[in-house]
This record gives C-alpha cells, structure tokens and sequence, in this order.
C-alpha cells in the first residue's frame, strides 16, 4: 500500500424519513439558504414541496435556483454566485442528482473568490474556502454526496471536467431510498453503471498489498450487478433501492480505495465525449470502459483474470489469463447491455467526425491514467474501437 491519509467529513443521513433531519440540520448553518435544483423532478416527485414547508417552519429564507442541467453549465455555477451574493446566502442546500450537488459544489467555493470559478477547474487557482453545502440525493450514481470532487461544463469552449477541493465535501447529505423511486428506468441503468465503473477504476491500479480493498471492491460490483439486475425491473422496490443508493455513496466516498491509486483515465475520455455530444456520463461509460479493458488487457492480465473470476463467476482453468480476463471484459459488457445500456457510441448517433477534438481535450493535462499511463494516439484508438 501507499502511505495515506483519510479525510472525509460528511455527515451521512440515510434511510427512510431521513429529510426530517433538515430541521436540525440547516439551523446551524444560518437562515439564509439558496435551494438549487434541477428540472423539475421533485417537483414531480412531491419533494419540493416537503423540502420547502421544513424549511419554512425552521424560518428560513430561501433563494432558490432551479434548472441544474444534466452535465451541469458553468453559466449557471454564475447565476449561483451571484444569488449567493445578493442574499447573503449561508447554506447551500441541493437537492437531486450528481449534476445538482456538482452544481452545488461549484456555486459554494465561487462564492468565496472573487474570479471565476473556472479558475479553480482549470487549475489555475485552488479554493480557499466554500459557503457550507447540505444534499438531499435523489439518484443513487456519482457518489457526489459523500466526496469532494464536482464537473462541471463550460459550454462556450465545450470542455467538461472535474475538479475538487478540501473545502466541497457536503457538511452533510440526507440520503433517503424513496426520493430515489421516481429515478427513471434509463437513468437508473446508467447509475449503476456509473457507481461500477467507480469500482472499476479503482480496481485497475499498479499498487500491491491490497487485499482487503480489492476484496471490498469486488464485494460492491457483484452487489451492484446483483441488486441492479432486480432493480430496473422493479423500480420501487426499497429494499434495492436501499443499497443500490448505499454502493453508490460506498463506491466513491474513499472508504474502500484507501492506500492506492485508481486508473480514473476512462471518466476522463468520457467527460470528453459528454463535453461535445452531452449524453448521459453513465451511457458513455458503459461504451468506453470494457473498450478500455480490451485495450489495455495486456499491461496487467492478472488482474483482469482476477475481476472475471471473483466477480463474473469465469472458471479460468485451462486459460491464460489474458483468456480468463477476456471473458470477464465480455461479461461486464454483457451485463450492461441486458440491463439496457448502450454499447457502441453510434447508440447515440456519434461518428467518428469529432475524435480529434475530443482526444485533444482528454489530454490537456498531459498522458494520463495510473494503471497505464495513456497518450493522446491511445485515446484515439479507444474511441475508434466504441464508435
Ligand atoms: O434535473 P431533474 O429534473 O432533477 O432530473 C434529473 C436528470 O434529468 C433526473 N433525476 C434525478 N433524480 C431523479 C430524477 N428523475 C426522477 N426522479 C428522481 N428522483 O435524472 C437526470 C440525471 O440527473 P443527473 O444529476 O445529471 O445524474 P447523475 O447523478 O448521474 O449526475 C451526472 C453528473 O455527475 C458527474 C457526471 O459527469 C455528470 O455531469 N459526475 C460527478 C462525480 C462526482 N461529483 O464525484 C463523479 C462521476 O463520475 C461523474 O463524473
Ligand atoms: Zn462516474
């Protein structure tokens, strides 16, 4: 293992009836509370309306901004920072999905820095500080919840990327499984492929030692399979529902990645694909990883023996591991696609006419990906090998 330190303070809310714990909460942050939101869902769903009547019996005064979009806008992290601005605003209270408390995020360390707030994506700053952020989850997926990390999309350049900070760990999150009910089939496919590829990236490191990390890994993606399988099925089921939500915040909250570094190259030349075409960052996902599996399979085939047999069930006797990691590369891509993901970047009607563009911004950062380091003709076969 590396040498590591753990720092996640999150306060963690989860179960049914949990939004009650907005009275106790929001009060010591202030009264004076932006509620950010997205298009409409919880009005939909009736949690606007319970959000909005608890914080009218604490007294608070609420702000509010909704139209969070799915790959959430740079434009509108601004329209935050000015409310925040203009009403004194003293807690940030997001409620719905990842793009919403990414959005959150963005608005809470903008508010305390005079530029903007690209500044810190682009790496040109780094936060000294963040108006306080409380979640209210809605779609069990990024992990948002529980960690620091946000991405945001500058839609005048079309770049998409993360960032984080020490300062934009929700001071707490209120996770309940029935806000998670009305999540839609599709997104609710694309949520468990996104808390997978999670694991995934985590699981494709260099680092040696890890027994007990690997073994929590591969605890969570035959959960995730297993409970997700059952789920876009039978979308109001709590029980699913309830640890699907749990493996979401788990896969990405530190807790199981402690003493390593992940690969994390795929969300990058997935975040590209989502900057240019805006399609769901769990749709991408699920085209791009099993490709960068294939591409990568011969820089640590044990490794990917290891996955097709703890995970998928592969019997490697007889096989190579190359052979037995194949297997288990087609299995993921099997699972995907029966619980309705997409397989091949033509599902969402993208050709090859963009590849150079979103090579170029994979890698404005330089070669990357710790399991192998990857370079820009890398990332362009990895495309080609998706359309
Ligand atoms: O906007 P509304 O109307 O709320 O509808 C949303 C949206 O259309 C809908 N939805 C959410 N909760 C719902 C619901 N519909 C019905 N009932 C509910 N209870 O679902 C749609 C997608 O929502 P979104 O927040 O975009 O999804 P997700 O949670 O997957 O977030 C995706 C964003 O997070 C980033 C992604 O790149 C993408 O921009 N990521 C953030 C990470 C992080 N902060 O750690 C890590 C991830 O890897 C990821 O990159
Ligand atoms: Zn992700």
């Amino acid at each position: 293992m590396r040498n590591f330190q753990f720092y996640n303070p999150t306060k963690l809310i989860f179960g049914k009836g949990s939004l009650d714990a907005l009275s106790a909460e929001v009060p010591k942050y202030g009264k004076n509370v932006l509620l950010l939101y997205g298009g409409g869902s919880i009005k939909r769903s009736g949690l606007y309306d319970k959000v909005t009547s608890l914080l009218q019996s604490i007294g608070a005064n609420v702000t509010e901004l909704a139209g969070v979009e799915p790959n959430p806008r740079l434009s509108t992290v601004h329209k935050g920072v000015d409310l925040c601005r203009s009403n004194g605003i003293e807690l940030i209270l997001a409620v719905g999905g990842g793009s919403v408390l990414d959005c959150g995020k963005a608005i809470a360390v903008g508010a305390k820095y005079e530029g903007d707030m690209w500044d810190f994506v682009e790496r040109k700053a780094a936060p000294q500080g963040a108006l306080p952020l409380g979640t209210v989850l809605t779609m069990a997926a990024t992990g948002s919840e529980m960690n620091n990390g946000s991405v945001i999309t500058n839609e005048a350049t079309q770049e998409k990327m993360g960032w984080g900070s020490p300062h934009t760990f929700p001071v707490f999150s209120i996770l309940d499984p029935e806000h998670t009910f009305s999540v839609p089939r599709d997104q609710t496919v694309y949520g468990v492929v996104d808390m997978m590829t999670h694991v995934l990236e985590h699981y494709f490191h260099t680092d040696g030692n890890t027994p007990v990390q690997d073994g929590f890994c591969e605890a969570l993606l035959r959960t995730m399979m297993d409970a997700g399988s059952k789920l876009v099925n039978d979308l109001e089921n709590y029980e699913l529902r309830e640890t699907i939500l749990y493996c979401g915040t788990m896969a990405l909250n530190g807790m199981v990645s402690m003493g390593f570094a992940g690969d994390w190259a795929t969300h990058n030349i997935e975040h590209s694909v989502s900057a240019v075409y805006d399609i769901p960052h769990g749709g991408g996902l699920a085209i791009l990883f099993p490709q960068w599996m294939k591409y990568n399979l011969d820089a640590g085939p044990e490794r990917f023996r290891k996955l097709a047999v703890n995970v998928f069930g592969v019997d490697p006797s007889g096989k190579t591991d190359r052979e037995a990691g194949l297997e288990g590369i087609e299995a993921l891509r099997g699972f995907w696609n029966s619980i309705g993901a997409p397989a091949r970047l033509a599902d969402y009607e993208i050709d090859g006419s963009h590849i150079d563009d979103m090579a170029d911004k994979a890698v404005r950062f330089g070669p990357f990906g710790n399991f192998r380091k990857l370079q820009r003709e890398d990332v362009v076969e990895i495309y080609k090998m998706s359309l």
